[in-house]
């Protein structure tokens, strides 16, 4: 945003400047104008803010967007951008009616950000003859029908089509792309913006480009080009010597920078960041270049070209040639691959007021002369190698406003560093090695300071007195694992800070009470998260922080039941306060639509969930995990339509799980009920959940069989990686809630796992229930299960012979049921299997000793299955054991399958001739068994097993 900022802050300027000169308006205007406007009005489908309310009554020249010549009192100008860039806020426009023609001196029309209905384009616009302001950006139109009008509008001085953020996906875009020769008309064009659309076909861009005569800023951002589009070839030279604001951003531009860049030689202003440059095309670099064109570039942004090398510095220090005065300002080479040091030169540029070089790889010492910028007002060098000391030198950067230091591995902090920064409004010098204390003299002079980061630095002392009155008043303040800061207590200081907005001060050690006086009416976010806070929440706290809405407490000692005026916080969003000691009943009060992510997990809640009426439609994480709760299945979370994560383990739930958790939560990816009381049948309804990866009922009273249709777990059966949506402002806390830990039961052992890791992690655990009948053969298609535990049920029937199928299976866990016939074949071609557990069934024959299955040399793994025989068991296996494999599974005796088909053919003839109807069935098994074991067969063939 900052790039365009310098543009849109001109092109603001000149729209407010007429504004206000046409506001004050004291000319009556022409009846015919305002007839016309209001006949224009009348195309307005939607006005969401009622902004042509005023548009009545009969001095037109007062109404909202409308300018006119003061002398003439001819309208001249109607301006109804949509600032807010936003559809939901646009005007909609059905068509562009011919009364504006009416407007005969209109030569300002800005209509952008807003919305016209495609298909009623009227042939108006190309008319309007005496346009010299056009703006278009960011407005939904039909880029087929407008520019062979726009062609008309020879007098247009400033054209503005830019579309950085609707996508435009209509199709006259093609069209737009192959065919630029209209913008060969517009003789008199100054400024033209196309950026956002795709060029990448108009081969002759440039050429008609660089015809036009007065043609000196271009902005081309985003519009697909390459590097043969910029041939020296394509530009003739009175555009190379004219050209002065040249945006080429968000392009494919590849390999050196071009040289045609270099014959440039009126260039203010050039931007080719988010490119895939790789170095300069010039000995001598940036400074070369800078040098090169008459020392007059004012800004040069080269940012986000990721691979752009450390020669774009080149060496300053041989050059012979120097100018005679330094005209750049802004510098921005963040987002590349300098690894250089930061040379010393930089140093001369002295009228620089914007210098970036962060995430560049550089390393080194920051240089001393850097202090010589006095004109600099924001400097970043975060992301980095950076060592050594904050130079003092920096005490005399008098008009810095920002400064970033983070991310890097800077030591020391000379003593004068920020003391006479009296312009300073964010420092930011987190995650770093800083020693030192920091003393209220530091800070004495620092009246503007607003954003203030020292998180992250082990070593760094805050050594200030508890009546310390700060001469700021912060708006962000992150202390986090600033383990020194507070020596314990929470800091008295932030009495003072009534304009906190957010305040992070996670592992601070801080092991006082929650403090009562904490008055914040703008804070929006609070994390105190990870400290020894004890006592119970104030009970004022709902009106000390009216507007909280990420709260975090998790990992303190806190206690007692949630005050009262937590009913006020109505817009809390994000909820945090698992371990801790907090009891009684939750409320529902705060249970508001807002609320998106909610973990209460251990602490001593009780009651039913919520204990009073609450709306949680739309939270996408709920983890209640280790509490007391009790009741059924959480009725509030029927319309929790984006619940992605619900933990309610380790309660006193009870009762069916109902039809519409299935039903009702699609985007379910972890659903954990393990350790309540629920019983009745696993309803089918949940295979409708394709996108879980997650599924943990054990240690309930469930019974009833396994549900058949498993394999519409989708999500279990496909390497999707879909990973938890959760539909959070990127920049609200610096944690991302995918990096927090929790503890789950997976593979049968109970671990902290991240969120992260646990989209990984497809494992399903019904253990412990009383769950009847086979295991579902369906379940060898979820092919990226890592953790199967079906343990501790009454399961009958065998183990599917496929699955060996399950090749991500890590652990399996089939003991205390009673499964009978052979241990399938397959199984050995489980290679990741680390854990087995068969025991305690009635399974028989001799266990395979081949593939992977030999390792597993633990009798513990197969004990108290009464017909199995082999290693590693103590039982040897005779003829007879063998005999005892079950006629569904033979088709899983592959290797000595002439052995087996003989057995096979003699049980079917005498079967077929004891009962003639077994015959049948038998040999049709037989058959169908047959491609199997072929297949079965060459999968170990082209494996070389
Ligand atoms: C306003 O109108 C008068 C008279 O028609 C004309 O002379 C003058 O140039 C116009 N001013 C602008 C700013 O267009
Ligand atoms: C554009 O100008 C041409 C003549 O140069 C004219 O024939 C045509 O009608 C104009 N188009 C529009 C839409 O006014
Ligand atoms: C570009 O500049 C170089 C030297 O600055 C010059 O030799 C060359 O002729 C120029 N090329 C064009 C096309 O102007
Ligand atoms: C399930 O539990 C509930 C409450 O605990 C009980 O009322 C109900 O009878 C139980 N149902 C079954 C099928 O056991
Ligand atoms: C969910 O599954 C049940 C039975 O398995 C089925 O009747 C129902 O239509 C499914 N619902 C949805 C929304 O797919």
């Amino acid at each position: 945003m900052k790039e365009v900022s310098f543009l849109l802050r001109v092109f603001s300027m000149m729209v407010l400047l007429r504004f206000c000169f046409s506001r004050v308006s004291a000319i009556t205007c022409i009846q015919k104008e305002r007839e016309a406007l209001l006949q224009f009005k009348k195309s307005f489908g939607t006005d969401p803010f009622r902004l042509l309310a005023s548009w009545s009554g009969t001095n037109c020249c007062n109404w909202y967007g409308v300018g006119c010549n003061q002398t003439s009192g001819h309208v001249t100008m109607v301006d109804l951008r949509n600032n807010w860039l936003e559809l939901s806020t646009s005007f909609y426009i059905h068509y562009l009616d011919s009364s504006l023609l009416e407007l005969k001196y209109l030569n300002y029309l800005d209509l952008s950000g807003n919305n016209f209905d495609l298909t009623q384009i009227s042939n108006v616009l190309g008319s309007m003859v005496e346009l010299t302001y056009l703006n278009l950006s960011n407005s939904i139109f039909d880029a087929k029908v407008l520019p062979r009008q726009l062609g008309n509008l020879t007098k247009l001085v400033v054209l503005d089509l830019s579309n950085y953020f609707f996508y435009n996906k209509y199709a006259g875009l093609k069209a737009l792309n192959r065919d630029v020769e209209w913008i060969s008309h517009l003789s008199s064009l100054q400024f033209f913006s196309l950026s956002g659309k795709d060029l990448s076909e108009a081969s002759n861009l440039m050429q008609v480009l660089s015809s036009l005569p007065l043609l000196s800023s271009l902005i081309l951002t985003d519009c697909s080009l390459q590097n043969n589009q910029l041939s020296f070839g394509s530009m003739n030279s009175s555009f190379l010597s004219r050209i002065q604001h040249l945006d080429l951003s968000s392009n494919n531009f590849h390999g050196p920078i071009p040289k045609v860049f270099h014959n440039m030689t009126s260039l203010k202003f050039l931007d080719l960041s988010n490119n895939k440059l790789t170095s300069t095309s010039i000995d001598g670099g940036v400074s070369s270049f800078i040098l090169g064109n008459n020392c007059i570039l004012k800004a040069l942004d080269l940012s986000n070209n990721y691979d752009l090398g450390g020669d774009v510095f080149g060496s300053y220090e041989n050059e012979s040639m120097a100018c005679r005065r330094y005209d750049l300002q802004v510098l921005k080479l963040e987002g590349t691959s300098l690894k250089t040091k930061i040379p010393d030169w930089l140093g001369k540029f002295k009228d620089l007021r914007s210098l970036s070089l962060s995430s560049s790889h550089i390393y080194g010492s920051i240089p001393a002369s850097l202090g010589n910028l006095s004109r600099l007002e924001d400097l970043d060098l975060s992301n980095n190698a950076l060592t050594g000391a904050i130079p003092t030198s920096f005490g005399r950067l008098l008009n810095l406003r920002i400064l970033i230091l983070e991310w890097n591995r800077l030591e020391e902090l000379g003593q004068e560093c920020f003391i006479q920064l009296q312009n300073l409004e964010e420092l930011d010098i987190s995650n770093n090695s800083l020693k030192g204390v920091l003393e209220e003299a530091h800070f004495a002079n620092l009246s503007q300071l607003n954003f203030l980061f020292i998180s992250y630095n082990e070593h760094l002392l805050l050594d200030v007195k508890s009546n310390w009155v700060p001469p700021f008043q912060l708006r962000f303040l992150d202390a986090s694992s600033c383990i020194g800061c507070f020596q314990g207590a929470f800091p008295e200081w932030l009495r003072t800070q009534n304009a906190l907005v957010r305040l992070w001060l996670y592992n601070t050690s801080i092991s006082s009470a929650f403090p009562t006086w904490l008055r914040a009416q703008n804070l929006i976010i609070l994390d105190l998260s990870h400290n020894q806070i004890v006592g119970p929440i104030p009970t004022s706290v709902g009106d000390q922080m009216p507007n909280l809405r990420f709260l975090y407490l998790n990992h303190n000692l806190i206690n007692d039941s949630l005050p009262l005026s937590f009913c006020k916080l109505k817009i809390l969003t994000e909820v945090d306060l698992s371990n801790n000691e907090f009891s009684g009943m939750v409320q529902g009060c705060w249970l508001t639509s807002n609320l998106m992510y909610l973990d209460l997990s251990s602490n001593n809640f009780s009651g039913t969930f919520p204990y009073s009426h609450g709306n949680l439609s739309r939270v996408e994480m709920l983890n209640l995990r280790s509490n007391k709760f009790e009741g059924s299945m959480p009725s509030v979370l029927k319309d929790a339509r984006d619940l992605n994560f619900l933990d309610l383990g380790m309660n006193k739930f009870s009762g069916n799980i109902p039809m519409w958790v299935g039903n009702n939560l699609g985007d379910l990816k972890c659903l954990m009920l393990r350790g309540n009381l629920f019983n009745g049948t696993i309803p089918s309804s949940l295979c409708n959940l394709t996108w879980l990866t997650n599924l943990d009922l054990a240690h309930n009273q469930l019974e009833g069989p396994i549900p058949q249709n498993i394999r519409n777990f989708y999500a279990m059966t496909e390497k999707l990686y879909a990973g938890f949506s959760f539909s959070r402002e990127a920049d609200v806390a610096f944690s991302d809630y995918r990096e927090k830990s929790i503890s789950q039961f997976i593979k049968s052992n109970e671990l902290d796992y991240t969120m992260k890791q646990l989209e990984r992690m497809v494992n399903i655990d019904l253990s412990h229930n009383y769950l009847v009948g086979s295991i579902p053969s369906e379940i060898s298609k979820l092919k990226e299960l890592v953790g199967l535990n079906l343990s501790h049920n009454n399961l009958t029937g065998t183990i599917p012979a496929e699955i060996g199928e399950i090749e991500s299976l890590e652990s399996l866990d089939l003991s205390f049921n009673q499964l009978s016939g052979p241990i399938p074949r397959s199984i050995s071609r489980l290679n990741s299997l680390g854990d087995l557990k068969l025991s305690r069934n009635n399974l028989s024959g001799e266990i395979p000793q081949e593939g992977h299955l030999s390792t597993f040399n633990e009798a513990s793994s197969f004990d108290d299955n009464p017909y199995l025989c082999g290693d590693p068991l103590p039982k040897k296996c005779t003829t007879e054991n063998s005999f005892e494999p079950s006629f569904t599974n033979i088709e899983n005796q592959d290797e000595e399958e002439d052995k087996w088909d003989k057995w096979l053919l003699c049980i079917v003839i005498i079967l077929g001739y004891v009962v003639g109807f077994w015959g049948v069935i038998g040999v049709l098994m037989f058959k169908r068994s047959l491609p199997t074991r072929l297949k079965t067969r060459f999968i170990q063939q082209s494996n070389g097993a």
